[in-house]
This record gives C-alpha cells, sequence and structure tokens, in this order.
C-alpha cells in the first residue's frame, strides 16, 4: 500500500478526520499503553524550539509501544548541505516514519516526496494539522459536542496574526463544515491562496467562514482562540506587529461581547501581557492546558492512523 503523509489538513479527508477525532477520544478514555509499535521507529527533526509537539509525539510513540528517535540537525549531514533528497531517502530506510518541523512548508513537502515512510507536519510556516486536531477535540469536549457533524452549532473565532494555526484551523472548519470567524488587522489576514483553497470545500460541507478586521465578530463566541502575535522565523517584524495588533488582544473587555458559556484556546507558548492577558489565561486554564493535554492523545491517533 502507498505510504500517506499528514503535511495539511487538506491531505484527511472529513470522514479520516472523525475517525481520528474518535480514535483520540478513546484513547484519552482508556488511557492504556498499547503495543502495537513494537520495533518501530519516529523520526522526530525539528529546526525550530517545540515542547508540546516534541514530547507529545516522543510520549505518544512510547505509549504505543514504539520508539521515537530524535535526530539532531545540527549534527546531520543536512548542516554541512546534503539534500532533502538524499536525507529522506536514508532516513526512509531506518524509521517507519518521520515528524518534523521546519520553517518552510515546501521543504517538508520536498521531504515526503522523497521520503518513502510518512511525513508528518509538526508545524511549518504554513499549517499546523496535528496541533488543529487537538483544538478540535477541545471543543467538542468543553462544549459537550459528541458528533463532529453538531461542531457547526459553535461559533469559534480566531483573532490574531492570520498564521499556520488560522490556516489549519480553517483548513478544518471548511473540510467539517465549522463555523469559523478569522479576524485579523488587514495586512495579517488569511491570504487569498488559502481562502481559494478554502472555497473548494466550502460548497460541499457548507462551512460558515467569516474573514474580517473587525473586532466586533468576537460577539457571540462560543470559542475565542488566540495565537502569538510573532511566530517562529518571522521575528524581525516583532516590533511592528505589536503595534498593529494591540487592538486585537484576548482580554477581559473583549471577551464581554462573547457568549456566555465561551471557552477561550491558545495553542501555546503564550506570551501573557500581549495576544492574551494575564487574568484570561487564569481564567481559562482549563480549556488551555487540556487542549495541551489533547495533542498527546491526538497524536497517537494521527500514529495509528498513519503508521503501517
Ligand atoms: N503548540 C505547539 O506546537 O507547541 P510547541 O511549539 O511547544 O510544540
Ligand atoms: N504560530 C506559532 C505557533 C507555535 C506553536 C509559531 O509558528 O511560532
Amino acid at each position: 500500500m502507498e505510504k500517506k503523509d499528514l503535511l495539511s489538513i487538506y491531505d484527511l479527508s472529513a470522514k479520516e478526520i472523525k475517525t481520528l477525532l474518535s480514535k483520540a477520544f478513546e484513547l484519552k478514555k482508556k488511557r492504556k499503553p498499547l503495543d502495537v509499535f513494537r520495533g518501530k521507529s519516529l523520526g522526530i527533526m525539528l529546526e525550530k524550539p517545540s515542547t508540546r509537539t516534541m514530547v507529545s509525539f516522543a510520549a505518544a510513540m512510547v505509549q504505543l509501544g514504539g520508539t521515537p528517535i530524535f535526530l539532531n540537525i545540527e549534527k546531520m549531514q543536512r548542516s554541512r548541505g546534503e539534500s532533502i533528497h538524499d536525507t529522506a531517502i536514508v532516513l526512509s530506510r531506518y524509521l517507519d516514519a518521520l515528524m518534523i518541523r521546519a520553517f518552510k512548508h515546501s521543504d517538508v513537502e520536498e521531504f515526503a516526496k522523497y521520503s518513502t515512510v510518512p511525513v508528518i507536519n509538526g508545524l511549518t510556516d504554513r499549517e499546523h494539522p496535528c496541533q488543529i486536531l487537538a483544538d478540535v477535540m477541545t471543543v467538542m469536549e468543553f462544549h459537550k459536542i459528541i458528533t463532529p457533524s453538531d461542531l457547526k452549532k459553535i461559533k469559534i473565532v480566531y483573532i490574531g496574526d492570520g498564521n499556520n494555526i488560522s490556516n489549519s484551523l480553517l483548513a478544518i472548519a471548511s473540510v467539517l463544515g465549522m463555523n469559523l470567524t478569522l479576524i485579523a488587522p488587514k495586512e495579517y489576514l488569511t491570504g487569498k491562496e488559502l481562502l481559494n483553497k478554502s472555497l473548494e470545500y466550502i460548497s460541499k460541507s457548507k462551512a460558515e467562514i467569516k474573514v474580517t478586521s473587525d473586532i466586533n465578530a468576537t460577539e457571540n463566541a462560543d470559542v475565542i482562540y488566540t495565537d502569538v502575535w510573532t511566530s517562529m522565523g518571522f521575528e524581525s517584524e516583532e516590533k511592528k506587529r505589536k503595534k498593529l495588533f494591540t487592538p486585537y488582544q484576548v482580554n477581559s473587555e473583549l471577551l464581554k461581547k462573547a457568549s456566555s458559556k465561551c471557552i477561550v484556546l491558545h495553542c501555546l507558548p503564550a506570551i501573557r501581557g500581549e495576544e492574551i492577558t494575564e487574568d484570561v489565561m487564569e481564567k481559562y486554564e482549563n480549556s488551555i492546558f487540556a487542549q495541551a493535554e489533547n495533542r498527546l492523545h491526538a497524536q497517537k491517533a494521527v500514529l495509528l492512523h498513519f503508521i503501517k
């Protein structure tokens, strides 16, 4: 059977996303180590720092009976210019899957092209698909949604930078048919290319997607989701971003317009006092830390689905 990669949420059909979510919930409920991956290994290759993605994937692999292998990029010949082509072919002969966090999405695509084992995107400048599976899990848990088809009833608002997180949110909302509002300053709104891509799915899924710079679009939100204003790799724009994003901070004032049962999500790491205030982080820590925990359960479901 041909190997399959998880580079983008669009690599998954609505049916596959539903299967992954249901598996993740099942694994969370059981909390029992399994012995399905004995003798199998997952390569973990990170070009940027990571806490949740690195550790949840490593722990997930261990809990499934397999072994994570941390690849130190600085010690690899890649750092001396060995090509992605050759690296991918060679790693495929040792490993059963490869999780990569990279700056350029196209680099992960190139790895996937030449790798003969599944490549999983652990975050690029374009998408963070594994994070978003855990996020949807968290929305379902906190709003007591039993079947993903009912997610439509929940108004999700993402406010802040139009980045990898909001791109993957847009993708999952479009595929599953969710109600999503993306709010960002004009310059940082989701780009045309990704909006057009989402349109291909919206006609079928009947998702309700709104993209705006108007902060009042948080009205009646059941979920408010934010992320850092300056993602990894964009540090040179930090000063400019701070100024532009200040009105988009998630604070108690902004939450007044939301529904009374609104939860707050943040993929973490957070910068308290910038995109989210300390008091909001504290008040909504249950949902935010459950979201981080759900990475483990979602990652286990992903590994079981992709490693054959
Ligand atoms: N949310 C997330 O991906 O966290 P890390 O950068 O710590 O992996
Ligand atoms: N958008 C953030 C997410 C970190 C998990 C970044 O790319 O830095």
